[in-house]
């Protein structure tokens, strides 16, 4: 049987249409949804070298990726270093401008928003850094740092509504009104996690993007901010997009994952399905890598990737999985043609070419 092919200038060559659903057809009413995001583009444009001419072409850090977050759940996104998870929160907040893509938030264009209609927006998705001590500015004390958010929100009323307000912030995070007066550097590296949290929840949002919140914090502080999320997620309806190198803190905490490479996602699932069976080689051979007690059976031991990851300026051809790719199906058609993220299984979507649905 022939294999449907169109072309379109995803990495320069031609993408395969396989038999199950695209991801970009099968999203939810766009009623249910807080976040719809549609072919997100990020280039940089490469080093520069004399008479400037560019030195490497662009660094194609994001790559055309799609998702959606339903109001009050948690997507988590993993993949290795480099491959574009920060890039994709910033640019779906638009810190920095995407290069092409659609981005929806409560049905309203992001990109298309002028600046009165982007400053609503940044105050209702609002992002935490994993660096907490680098995003907080050390001149300011807390009540002055938290003080100076409301104000410029026109947020908490007059001085002591916004004075309770900050006490009432510092307490929803596990502090307390004696560290009102305190400087950053006087606190430790969870408490300023919790300030950071404090800070993004001062105006009120309904997203949160978390990138890596906990990687920077001593493992024993780690459950305790992870548990402060939890809570605040339950209690004030918080949608979450978390950004995470660590597997078993977004098994944890995730609803749904979507797992990233070379600037695209190349699978996404509800969260148990994904981890009880991924579908996607570069998936199996990620979660291969958690120690657990209790062994899924059938799965293999670990999977170890030779090679290291191409670089996002001049990414491989075909499949960007290929060149490393332990897939035993694995054949010329894989460095050929771009898998697009087809439906395998109700909710579940990988882009690869040899895995069959069961759709
Ligand atoms: N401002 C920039 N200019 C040029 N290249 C950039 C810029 N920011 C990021 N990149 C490149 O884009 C790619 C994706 O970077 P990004 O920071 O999004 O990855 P990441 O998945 O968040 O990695 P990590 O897990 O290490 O935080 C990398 O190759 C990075 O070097
Ligand atoms: S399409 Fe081919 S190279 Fe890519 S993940 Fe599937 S088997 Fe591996
Ligand atoms: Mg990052």
């Amino acid at each position: 049987m022939s294999e449907p092919v169109v072309s379109l200038p995803v990495h320069g060559a031609a993408t395969h249409l396989g038999t199950g659903p695209q991801l970009e057809e099968a999203f939810p009413p766009a009623n249910d949804l807080l976040l719809e995001v549609r072919g997100l583009v990020k280039h940089f444009p490469g080093r520069r070298r004399r008479a400037g001419r560019a030195a490497g072409g662009h660094v194609r850090a994001v790559d055309g990726v799609s998702f959606w977050l339903h109001r009050g759940e948690t997507l988590g996104l993993v993949g290795e270093s480099g491959c574009g998870k920060t890039t994709t929160g910033r640019a779906v907040l638009r810190l920095i401008e995407p290069t092409a893509g659609e981005i929806r938030f409560r049905g309203q264009d992001v990109r298309a928003m002028d600046r009165q209609a982007l400053r609503a927006f940044r105050r209702q998705a609002q992002i935490v850094f994993q660096d907490p001590f680098g995003s907080l500015n050390p001149r300011l004390t807390v009540g002055a740092m938290l003080d100076e958010v409301l104000r410029v929100h026109r947020l908490g009323g007059d001085r002591d509504g916004r004075r309770r307000r900050i006490a009432e912030l510092l307490e929803r995070v596990g502090l307390g009104s004696e560290h009102v007066d305190r400087y950053p550097h006087e606190f430790s590296g969870g408490q300023r996690q919790r300030l950071g949290i404090a800070r993004s929840l001062a105006v009120e949002p309904e997203l949160l993007v978390l990138d890596e919140p906990v990687s920077a914090l001593d493992v024993s502080v780690q459950a305790q901010v992870v548990n402060l999320l939890e809570d605040l997620q339950a209690e004030l309806g918080l949608t979450y997009l978390i950004i995470a190198h660590d597997l078993s803190l977004v098994e944890h905490v995730s609803d749904r994952v979507a797992v990233m490479y070379l600037g695209r996602i190349v699978e996404t699932a509800p969260v148990a399905e994904l981890y009880r069976a991924p579908r996607h080689p570069y998936t199996r051979a990620l979660l291969s890598a958690i120690p657990r007690p209790d062994p899924i059976a059938g799965r293999a031991g670990r999977i170890v990737l030779i090679g290291d990851v191409p670089s996002p300026v001049s990414p491989p051809s075909g499949c960007p999985f290929h060149p490393r790719c332990p897939h035993p199906g694995k054949d010329e058609g894989c460095a050929r043609l771009v898998p697009d993220l087809e439906g395998k299984a109700p909710g579940h979507f990988a882009a690869c070419l040899k895995e069959a649905g069961t759709l």
